[in-house]
């Protein structure tokens, strides 16, 4: 039998290398997941982490058209991959350009490698065409934080074209260090919708044109889709924003991937607590339609239409 030993990249989950062996076969382990005790190699790794997709695939049966949202970046790219193993799917990407110099075109650039490579359609649309505004031309006249500011724009944009193409599901990249660091992040602001869709499902709301949601990586961290994506050699976009250098939400992250280091499990339990707590709240919120749109807001005229205005 040969084993090979691990080139350094794909070491990024073993920190304190002593080089271990596969918990389930005689090869060298490529990741140490460790809520779950184990090393795996890279076949074993790949396995574990479309079980962990799986999880979230079956129990909110998540099949028909699906739209997975593609930014360039890692997590979505491992999102669409590990979505094409799974049947009685019709998977198509779409990719919101923001029309940010360079970021945009790289990140374009390397959602239509994957695509091609993955034999998945790709739609792309462009705010800037579709909306008449680029984010940068939105920042020029808004103040405000960049990233809450952009995020209002891609949700608006992702739940609109997914629900207006009829689609069964709406899935993104969402990895579990997301869903935790921004609850938190919404606590540490005093934010007391901090709970709402922290889950990894969504149901539609036909009313209010809201599509239905799914997060195929709710159950991965950040550093495993990473490898995951790393292993597989996934085409993805490497380059920063230039406005999200310092997202609180990004420090939390760091922090979060020091704590599950000491304490494997800690960011799953977060997650399962705060899920527990939104299905205890009573006081939800009301949602209204926009008055422009008819899409789903809190305020009269919602905030994308504010923007776009
Ligand atoms: P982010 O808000 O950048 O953390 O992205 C969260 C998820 O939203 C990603 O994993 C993608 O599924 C989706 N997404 C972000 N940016 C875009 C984009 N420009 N086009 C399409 N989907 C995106
Ligand atoms: Fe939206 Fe950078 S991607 S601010
Ligand atoms: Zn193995
Ligand atoms: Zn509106």
């Amino acid at each position: 039998m040969t084993t090979s030993i691990p080139s350094s990249k794909f070491l990024a989950l073993l920190p304190n290398i002593d080089l271990m062996k596969c918990s389930r076969c005689s090869r060298w382990a490529v990741a140490e997941v460790g809520w779950k005790g184990r090393a795996y190699c890279s076949d074993h790794y790949r396995e574990y982490f479309l079980g962990q997709v799986r999880k979230v695939m079956d129990k909110f049966r998540v099949g028909g058209k699906v739209c997975v949202a593609v930014s360039g970046g890692k997590d979505s790219a491992a999102c669409l991959e590990a979505l094409t193993h799974f049947r009685g799917i019709e998977l198509e990407a779409f990719f919101l350009d923001l029309g940010i110099p360079r970021f945009s075109r790289g990140s374009l650039k390397k959602v239509s490698e994957l695509c091609e490579e993955l034999g998945v359609d790709l739609t792309v649309v462009s705010l800037k065409e579709r909306w008449g505004k680029s984010i940068p031309e939105i920042l020029k006249e808004r103040k405000g934080k960049a990233c809450s500011l952009c995020g209002t724009v891609k949700r608006y944009v992702m739940n609109a074209y997914s629900y207006e193409g009829r689609f069964d599901f709406l899935a993104t990249g969402h990895t579990l260090s997301d869903v935790v660091s921004s609850t938190l992040n919404n606590l540490a602001n005093v934010y007391v919708q901090a709970f709402r869709g922290v889950g990894p499902f969504l149901e539609a709301k036909e009313e209010f044109k809201l599509s239905r949601k799914i997060k195929p990586l709710y159950y991965l961290t950040d550093e495993e889709c990473k490898l995951y994506s790393e292993l597989l050699e996934l085409p993805f976009y490497t380059g920063k924003c230039p406005y999200v250098s310092d997202a609180p939400t990004k420090r939390i992250k760091a922090w979060l991937n020091r704590l599950e280091r000491d304490q494997p499990g800690v960011l799953r339990n977060f997650a399962k607590s705060f899920t527990l707590l939104e299905s205890s709240m009573e006081n939800r919120g009301e949602i209204l339609k926009c008055k422009r749109c008819g899409y789903a807001t809190t305020t009269r005229i919602c905030k994308f239409c504010r923007l776009m205005n």
